[in-house]
């Protein structure tokens, strides 16, 4: 668009705020503030407010809601032996360097509260690694153990960018080869006001907010890495958000499953044991499998019990995907093809006055998991939370730096004493994932060793 086009732009949408401030500049930052103003989707947003002030109930029209079907955590023989499959094919997959892995982390981390890119955060119980480290540790361990390339692809917006790139350098990169590691920026759009105006941060610049873990697909495509990894021969993506520091990185299992049923893409659920936890559910709509909201259900099915006395709608999802890169090319082959949904937050920014003022804004985001019922076919695996999902959100209570610490430190007791280690009750440990991955290695590197355990302790190479 050019400055003519811009400027009407805005005058076709009632931004006449920020037209006659753009007239009140001086030349020079005329031109930085129409450089800002050309470099973001004005019309989109202008089109999704225009759609959502017009809809009175902003949630999303859902039909019936059944369970889905989901690989279930093994119990007959039959299905160990499918899962010892999918872990051969799964792990052929990464030998032939098939398989990327991408972190998203973009997010604004509000309700954490933490000052800085959230992947900074400390979280490890005995050596407070941050949660980019133990990522970013889990990898090498893996092209290590599979003598693979697995490039690892981190998104962050912006205005964290620069911060997460620092910290990966200050700290050697965790090691990992330079050469397999990027980092890509995702969408920003302008965040509006209620009344659907834009707001200015300063003279040059308006308020913007990143585009929502879904323009992890989008920006893939549009910074062309997509067909540079297709180019390259990989095939696979392993997804994951940068809050949870009990991943299991490109699972072999998860990677076989998603392969062997031929889905493009797949979602790891754990188990909802409480009829009231808030979690979005992993089911079918119109016979699609698709991540349900917890406020999109009827209070009455959220809550269901089948004739067993277990939850229906039990399959929570942990954002935890495998993702076929033709399918993520497929997704923008004709405009991006992810719905946007609309969050109403508290932001900070220029008031018509002048002054620096707290409003409500209007943030236009797409979610990854909109993906699931756009694909021609998906797979839903079921984990055990305790093992791989403790999301960090808030700053305490649920789902908190308490909380994941003391899940990590309860797993990898567990796997200790499987490996036969006596373990003081009160004693914290942890184990690098440079040391072993997961339980199976654990007990077979710590075999007939006999460890005593008194005090905290970190367990390293
Ligand atoms: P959340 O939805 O939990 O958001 O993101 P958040 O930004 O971390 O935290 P709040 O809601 O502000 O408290 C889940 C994952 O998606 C990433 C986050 O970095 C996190 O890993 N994300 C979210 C992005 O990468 N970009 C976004 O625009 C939003």
């Amino acid at each position: 668009m050019n400055k003519e086009q811009t400027l009407k732009l805005l005058g076709d949408y009632n931004q006449q705020y920020i037209l006659d401030h753009y007239y009140r500049l001086n030349l020079e930052k005329k031109g930085d503030f129409l450089k800002e103003l050309k470099g973001l989707d004005l019309a989109l947003v202008f089109k999704l407010y225009k759609k959502f002030a017009q809809e009175k109930d902003i949630s999303r029209p859902f039909g019936e809601i059944h369970p889905a079907p989901i690989i279930t955590i093994p119990e007959t023989s039959r299905e160990k032996t499918r899962q010892q499959e999918a872990r051969i094919l799964g792990e052929s997959l990464i030998r032939k360097n098939e398989v990327a892995v991408l972190i998203v982390a973009g997010g604004q981390g509000s309700r954490l509260g933490f000052e800085g890119p959230k992947g900074k955060f400390r979280i490890s119980p005995v050596k407070q690694k941050s949660l980019f480290q133990l990522l970013a540790e889990s990898v090498k361990a893996l092209t290590n153990r599979y003598q693979a390339t697995i490039p690892l692809l981190i998104m962050t917006n912006q205005e964290n960018q620069q911060e997460t790139q620092q910290f990966f350098a200050a700290n050697n990169f965790f090691n990992l080869d330079r050469k397999t590691l990027y980092f890509f920026n995702q969408g920003m759009l302008p965040t509006l006001t209620a009344e659907g105006q834009l707001i200015l941060k300063n003279d040059t610049q308006l308020l913007v907010n990143p585009d929502g873990h879904g323009g992890s697909l989008k920006a893939l495509f549009e910074i062309a890495f997509l067909q540079h990894l297709i180019d390259h021969g990989f095939s696979e993506l392993f997804y994951c958000q940068v809050d949870n520091p009990l991943v299991k990185i490109a699972d072999p299992v998860f990677i076989g499953y998603h392969r062997m049923e031929g889905a493009e893409i797949s979602t790891k659920v754990v188990r909802r044991h409480d009829p009231v936890e808030k979690v979005g559910i992993y089911g079918l709509v119109n016979g699609k499998p698709t991540i349900i909201e917890y406020s999109d259900f009827r209070p009455e099915d959220y809550k269901a019990l089948d004739e067993k006395g277990a939850i229906c709608h039990w399959a929570g999802n942990t954002a935890i995907h495998m993702v076929s890169l033709a399918f993520v090319k497929r997704l923008n082959q004709h405009g991006y093809a992810l719905p946007y949904h609309r969050a109403e937050k508290e932001v900070e920014g220029r008031g018509r006055d002048g002054r620096w003022a707290q409003m409500t804004g209007w943030k236009f985001e797409t979610f990854v998991f909109d993906s699931i019922p756009l694909a021609r076919k998906a797979c839903g695996v079921e984990v055990i939370r305790e093992e791989e999902f403790a999301p960090v959100k808030n700053r305490q209570g649920k789902d908190s730096p308490d909380t994941a610490r003391a899940a990590m430190n309860a797993l990898h007791r567990s796997w200790l004493k499987e490996a036969g280690a006596r373990l003081a009750p009160e004693v914290q440990v942890e184990i690098s994932p440079l040391f072993a991955l997961d339980r199976e290695e654990l007990v077979a590197k710590l075999k007939g060793q006999n460890l005593v355990v008194n005090r905290d302790r970190y367990i390293d190479l």
